[in-house]
């Protein structure tokens, strides 16, 4: 036969040409793909696996592994029962495979590897699994020479630290802000991440404008700190100014009325009003008209 005598021929040639063979029989059997394939997938979401195949040969089997663990694939002799990971379908008459409902520990190395009539191969494809961080938003604790902020952002993957921004910061040595602490909590579950830092605002160089937080490429609204507190409630100064101007209304007419009594009878303050407030202005006016008759006899020439 041609290839024994071409095997002879080669051990005739020399240990390193026996070894070039060996190399040239095993990437016949497996031809190992030297590129990994990158899928990208959001928790929750769905994601098919394109396993390359050769449409010119035929196939007879296919399997779609994470490791040495079989997880879906088909024969051509024989059917396959259900798969082993209920997550995925493997599309008819395809080397594409479905896979639903994505876990983050669904991340991994997946491989593709089919059997022709004359070879196998194997392509590997790397799919990662990543989830959305919420808005951050900020909370602001203050009194009256700082103002504790916390940014919290929730449910993301991987785990991402919080960025501050603060407009002209950069060009401060001590800056009036320190970072208290950045953290990320992993829920044990789900794999998802809660990211969140606070930062202590020294409030005595005034407010800072227009700041914002951001996990990844989600940013919060701006906000600003060591403002001088707006209270929502803004009718709150009339609801205390009111009685004040009430009162001092009633001053001014009990001055009134008592300088009126000097000239007249005080009438106009028996005319005007109710009884109650009458009597007491009268009353008033007396004691007042008494104290101040003997500085008028005083005065008098
Ligand atoms: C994922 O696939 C399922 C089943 O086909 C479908 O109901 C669902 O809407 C898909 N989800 C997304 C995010 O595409
Ligand atoms: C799958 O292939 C078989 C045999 O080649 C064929 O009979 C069948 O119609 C194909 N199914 C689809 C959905 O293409
Ligand atoms: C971060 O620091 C703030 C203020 O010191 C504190 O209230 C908060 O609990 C800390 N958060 C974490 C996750 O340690
Ligand atoms: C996703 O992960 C959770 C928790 O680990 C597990 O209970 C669930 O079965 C997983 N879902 C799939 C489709 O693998
Ligand atoms: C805040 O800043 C002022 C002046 O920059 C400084 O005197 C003061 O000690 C700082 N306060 C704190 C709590 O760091
Ligand atoms: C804050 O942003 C607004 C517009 O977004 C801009 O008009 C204003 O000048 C900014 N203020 C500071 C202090 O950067
Ligand atoms: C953030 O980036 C992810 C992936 O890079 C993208 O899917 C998402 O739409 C982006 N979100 C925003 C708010 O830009």
């Amino acid at each position: 036969m041609a290839s024994s005598s071409t095997i002879r021929y080669f051990l005739n040639q020399g240990p390193s040409l026996w070894l070039l063979v060996l190399v040239w029989t095993v990437i016949f059997s497996l031809t190992e793909s030297a590129i990994t394939i990158q899928l990208k997938g959001e928790a929750g979401g769905n994601v098919t696996f394109k396993c390359p195949v050769d449409n010119k040969r035929t196939v007879s089997w296919f399997y779609f592994q994470r490791g040495d663990v079989f997880l879906n694939g088909c024969h051509a002799s024989r059917t396959i029962p259900n798969p082993i990971l209920e997550n995925t379908r493997l599309e008819p008459n395809s080397t594409h495979v479905h896979m639903f409902r994505l876990n983050i520990s669904d991340s991994g190395m997946y491989r593709c590897i089919i059997q022709y009539n004359d070879i196998i191969t194997e392509d590997k494809i790397q799919l990662t699994v990543t989830a959305p961080y919420s808005k951050p938003t900020a909370t602001k604790s203050c009194d009256d020479v700082r103002c504790l902020v916390t940014c919290a952002s929730y449910g993301g993957y991987p785990g991402i630290k919080v960025e501050w921004i603060i407009p002209g910061s950069r060009n401060t040595n001590s800056p009036p802000w320190k970072v208290e602490n950045n953290t990320q909590v992993s829920h044990q579950s789900t794999m998802l991440v809660d990211s969140s830092s606070t930062v202590n605002f020294n409030c005595s160089n005034g407010e800072l404008k227009n700041l914002s937080c951001s996990v990844g490429n989600v940013t919060s609204d701006l906000f600003s700190v060591c403002n001088p507190e707006v209270k929502p409630n803004s009718y709150t100064p009339l609801k205390i100014a009111a009685p004040c101007v009430v009162l001092l209304l009633i001053v001014i007419a009990v001055v009134l009325c008592c300088w009126h009594k000097k000239g007249q009878t005080g009438k106009d303050c028996r005319e005007n009003g109710n009884k109650e407030e009458l009597k007491y202005l009268k009353e008033l006016c007396k004691k007042e008209g008494e104290k101040e008759d003997p500085v008028d006899d005083f005065n008098a020439p």
